[in-house]
């Protein structure tokens, strides 16, 4: 879980771009950083701590190079040390590997070399290859070779990079792990045709997109197996054993300045203004309001006799959220952890199994889809990542268009999956007013902005900031935003945080509720299901506890409240995202007061590569 850089034909800038790079993948994780370039030498520094502290460390010392690999890590193996910082080194101090994914068999191939006489000064599973490769080129292998021969002993997921002294090439392989090719060539200006000046070129690889974006919007992606060879004069694919591979070039369609916080004091914020840009990229092309249909063509006759969605965290919640909409419309549906799918699988039937994850690449997800694949089922990724692991390895993908999301906490990808998913869900069952839950999608981001420009959400974090444990509920497809609500906030406040059906309140955590445990109650409309979450708003009222209403004003939950969120009238299948919108802002305005690290909370990583 971690964020892999490499570049090379960028003579003079190498150094900066790898810096560059890496402060884009620091979403990755981030508890150590470090970079190798190669020339002639071979120069690494690397250090525990953030980007910050590697750039402390490189103003007392700047290694130079024509190409270069870097790396921000997120412990798996060994503490965050400036000793399991990457990149790793063999013996001679000649070979510099980066790695992004777990060796499974690197206690073996450890005990080996050791007893071989190499030295390993860390305890990660990556410093294996560095010495693998060691004693390949010992053993009179060129350096491609010597790579490729380390890199087939590896039984796990991997994506690495690997630079050798004397060597002006990067040579990186993937298995299981993203890995993206960059390429940048530049056309050359009649001045520079006239001088006879070569046109520059430069080459990059990363773990995603953004840690060159701002270079180039032409990509490559690799694929399991794959191996490249990239200097200032092009890249070489092959599969590991050399076969040549023929790629393709893609062009990603989102601006650098995406990547970048646009004025917002965090990325989690920007991100939460920009949903109602996110939700209309959603929609666009895919909805014919006046046939009230949904054109979904790309994907292909789907047709599920019932469905099985699996997914993880935020996702997972989407995926909830999801189930009941397959479920209303007569499909049989049913949300998984990603994780706890494989442990007791479901018949899978003729069902459909849908991949809910905006990564595309979460270690949990990919096993559970493996799984249903493997018993014969088709698959769908409902992704925000083109050419994520999740979108290649799937039958089907739809993108759910939200663009890049930096922050940790999912925010607009959460709205987008439920968007998208909607739309999903319309254009594979047959819904009798779906007229009017297109022109509820159609009025969604408005909907959305209209909570952005009002939301008093700033006032109850500054009154409830104190508070030691907060409760969530919500009942239907207010549930899994009962649900998301608590995760937000627990994520980024460090405070406890559950959110719970709202009926099951009186089955036990009603034990817990006290006048200093907020509850916040999701109720639009004013069907039974409002009128029976108003029920539950007045136990906790009468335990005391604070209570504040998310609610379009339809019931008479604001008598029982102490605040009102207000949310406005929408569609109810909609009303989910907007409530959700209210609790995503009391989590950001709380953690802010609290003077946490929103976007990068402890502990937590954006794309979760292991199980
Ligand atoms: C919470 C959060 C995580 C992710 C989860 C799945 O804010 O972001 O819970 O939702 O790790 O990630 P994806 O969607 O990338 O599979």
């Amino acid at each position: 879980m971690c964020g892999i850089i490499g570049c090379a034909g960028r003579d003079g800038e190498t150094l900066d771009v790898l810096v560059h790079g890496l402060s884009k993948l620091e979403y990755r994780g981030y508890d150590s950083a470090g970079v190798a370039l190669a020339g002639s030498d071979l120069d690494v520094c690397k250090t525990a701590g953030e980007i910050d502290e590697l750039r402390a460390a490189l103003e007392e010392r700047s290694p130079s190079g024509s190409v270069g690999i870097g790396h921000t890590r997120w412990s798996t193996h060994g503490p965050p040390t400036d000793e399991n910082a990457h990149p790793h080194l063999d013996c001679n101090r000649e070979v510099a590997v980066v790695h992004n994914g777990i060796i499974e068999n690197y206690q073996e191939l450890r005990d080996e070399l050791s007893t071989a006489g190499h030295e390993f000064r860390s305890d990660t599973d990556t410093e294996v290859v560095p010495h693998l490769i060691e004693d390949a080129l010992a053993d009179g292998a060129d350096p491609e070779d010597a790579v490729r021969q380390a890199v087939a002993r590896l039984e796990g997921s991997y994506a690495v990079c690997v630079v050798m002294s004397g060597v002006d090439r990067i040579f990186a392989a993937r298995n299981d792990s993203p890995l993206v090719l960059g390429v940048d060539g530049e056309a050359r200006s009649a001045s520079e045709s006239a001088s006879g000046d070569e046109p520059r070129a430069a080459y990059y690889l990363a773990s995603d997109v953004p840690a060159f974006r701002d270079h180039t919007d032409r990509v490559v992606y690799l694929a399991d197996g794959e191996f490249a060879v990239v200097d200032a004069d092009g890249y070489r694919v092959t599969t590991l054993d050399g076969e040549p591979v023929e790629k393709t070039e893609d062009t990603v369609d989102w601006d650098p300045e995406e990547t970048g916080k646009s004025g917002y004091d965090h990325f989690m914020l920007k991100e939460i203004h920009e949903q109602p840009r996110a939700l209309r990229q959603c929609f666009r092309g895919r909805v014919d309001e006046l046939s009230g249909t949904v054109d979904l063509a790309d994907l292909g006759d789907l047709s599920p006799r019932g469905v099985q969605l699996v997914a993880c965290g935020t996702s997972y919640h989407a995926a909830v959220y999801a189930a009941q909409l397959f479920q209303q419309a007569g499909i049989p549906a049913q949300a998984f952890l990603a994780s706890e799918y494989a442990t007791s699988p479901p018949p899978i039937g003729d069902a459909l199994v849908i991949g809910v994850t905006q990564s595309g690449e979460t270690a949990d997800t990919l096993s559970a889809l493996r799984e249903a694949r493997r018993r014969g089922a088709r698959t769908l990724a409902v992704t925000n990542t083109v050419g994520s692991t999740v979108a290649r390895e799937c039958d089907h993908a739809m993108y759910i268009r939200a663009g890049p999301e930096i922050g940790v906490a999912a925010t607009k990808t959460f709205s987008s999956q439920i968007a998208a998913l909607n739309l999903l869900s319309l254009a594979i069952t047959s819904v009798g007013d779906s007229r009017e839950v297109i022109s509820g999608l159609r009025d969604l981001p408005g909907a959305v902005q209209e909570i952005l420009d009002t939301s008093t959400a700033q006032e109850i974090a500054e009154t409830y900031r104190d508070a030691e444990s907060y409760f969530f509920i919500g009942r239907g497809l207010h549930y899994p935003v009962a649900l998301e609500g608590a995760l937000k906030m627990k994520e980024i406040t460090y405070k406890h945080a559950e959110g719970f059906a709202a009926g099951e309140l009186k089955h036990g955590p009603l034990a817990l509720v006290t006048s200093d445990t907020p509850v916040f109650a999701v109720v639009t409309g004013d069907d039974e299901q409002a009128t029976k979450t108003v029920g539950n708003v007045k136990e906790v009222e009468a335990r005391d506890a604070p209570v504040v209403a998310v609610t379009d004003g339809a019931s008479d939950v604001e008598r029982y409240a102490d605040h009102v969120l207000e949310v406005p009238d929408t569609h109810r299948r909609v009303a989910a995202v907007v409530a959700n919108v209210q609790l995503q802002l009391v989590a950001y305005h709380t953690a802010d007061m609290l003077g946490r690290s929103i976007d990068k909370p402890r502990n937590l990583a954006k794309s979760v590569t292991v199980e």
